[in-house]
């Protein structure tokens, strides 16, 4: 038996050694080598030669929304509403986004002193009269496409997590602004917003800004 074991070892060895670059045994050959042609390849039927084909013109993945508008189309984007309401579980969704995607810029309470403000041109704040007066629509546009400095965030956040978080930035313009009975009731929520702060976060105070 031994014998026979060594001898199939040896024939093996002695045929896979001769070219490494192609295979000498094909264990079933028919499945390795098919009539189909592989992505790489040249095809003859193609009209440019290339086995891949590109999508049809249009295409869009599954599950993703295209947004249509360009910069200017601010009429269009405040005729948007959003399409969802304030609920608890969705300001924890928009906070919770916020926290992730714009905090390290408009800083957590919305005043504009991110992490990484001064080095980063230091943006408005986002609970500025101008910003309170526009629409969620408007807020969904800029975050959509980017304004300025600010990079567009489409591939990071889909539709519902931006809502979500226009929904957040609303609660801290709220917050920025109180009315007489936010302020009678703030100080039992026992809510701050250094709590939100990650440990190594550094406030930095108002005269270090420039
Ligand atoms: C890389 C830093 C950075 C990040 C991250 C960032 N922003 Fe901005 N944002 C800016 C800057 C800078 C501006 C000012 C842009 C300009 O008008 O030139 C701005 C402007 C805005 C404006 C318009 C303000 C105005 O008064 O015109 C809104 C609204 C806004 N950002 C929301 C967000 C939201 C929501 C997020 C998270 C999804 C976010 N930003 C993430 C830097 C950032």
């Amino acid at each position: 038996m031994l014998k026979y074991s060594l001898l199939i070892l040896m024939a093996f060895i002695a045929v896979s050694c001769e070219h490494r670059e192609t295979p000498q045994l094909e264990y079933m050959p028919d499945m390795y080598r098919q009539l189909s042609v592989q992505a790489q390849e040249y095809d003859p039927i193609s009209e440019n030669g290339v086995a891949m084909r590109l999508p049809v013109e249009g295409t869009v993945p599954r599950g993703y929304e295209p947004y249509r508008y360009g910069f200017a189309d601010t009429t269009q984007a405040d005729a948007m509403p959003n399409p969802f309401q304030p609920t608890k579980e969705m300001l924890e969704a928009g906070k919770k986004y916020y926290m992730t995607y714009c905090v390290v810029c408009h800083g957590a309470t919305g005043d504009g002193y991110g992490y990484i403000v001064p080095k980063f041109t230091q943006p408005p704040p986002l609970y500025s009269e101008k910003l309170m007066n526009w629409t969620d629509g408007r807020i969904f546009h800029t975050i959509t496409i980017g304004q300025g400095l600010m990079p567009s965030y489409a591939t990071q956040l889909p539709p519902k997590q931006r809502w979500a978080i226009i929904h957040y930035v609303r609660a801290l313009q709220r917050a920025a602004h109180p009315t007489a009975e936010d302020l009678e009731l703030a100080p039992k929520s026992g809510f701050t917003f250094e709590d939100d702060l990650p440990d190594t976060a550094v406030v930095p105070s108002e005269g270090s800004v420039k």
